[in-house]
């Protein structure tokens, strides 16, 4: 098992006791897990809308790890987030599939439509807080691609004019 230090003034310093209590209750019931580390994460992001970089540290310590291999596996991740997300949350299918129907495409209309710029695959939040605009990985509508998510829902055969009116259906102004 890997060494690991102690948290840093900073990291204990952005961490709100709220996210500090929620990942201490996650670790109480997930840490003697074999491979606890993925659970961990998922249920500490379900809880908060994301992993706080304040919090690696204590996750790392949770669960015998080093503060890099955690932060490795939710930076590898694109599923995992560490800023809160915006008000509504739009994911675009990058997959093979959804490729070849014009996804790339889709996305940079995203982009443009809801100020939020996706760099080296990981999600981005508007500046006024509205939208986070996230690539993933298969959405299991390959037949129906291109495919998004809004708020969980999801939505196939996509074309910017069909993404504009469902982002205007929303009430939200990027
Ligand atoms: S490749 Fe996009 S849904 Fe499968």
């Amino acid at each position: 098992m890997s060494s690991h230090r102690p948290g840093t003034v900073t990291d204990a310093a952005a961490a709100s006791a709220h996210a500090r209590s929620v990942t201490q209750a996650v670790l109480a019931r997930r840490a003697h897990e074999p491979g606890a580390l993925l659970p961990v994460l998922h249920e500490v992001q379900e809880a908060l809308g994301h992993v706080p970089r304040g919090v690696v540290q204590q996750i790392a310590d949770g669960l015998n790890l080093s503060r890099a291999e955690v932060h490795g596996v939710i930076t590898y991740y694109h599923y995992f987030r560490s800023e809160p997300p915006g008000r509504h949350v739009v994911q675009v299918c990058r997959a093979e599939a959804c490729k070849a129907m014009g996804a790339d495409a889709l996305l940079a209309h995203a982009q443009d439509r809801l100020g939020c710029t996706v760099h080296a695959g990981h999600g981005a939040r508007s500046v006024d807080g509205s939208f986070t605009l996230a690539p993933v990985f298969c959405l299991g509508l390959c037949a129906s691609s291109p495919a998004i998510v809004i708020d969980d829902r999801l939505h196939a055969r996509m074309t910017p004019a069909r993404f504009d009116a469902l982002i205007g259906q929303l009430g939200a102004t990027p």
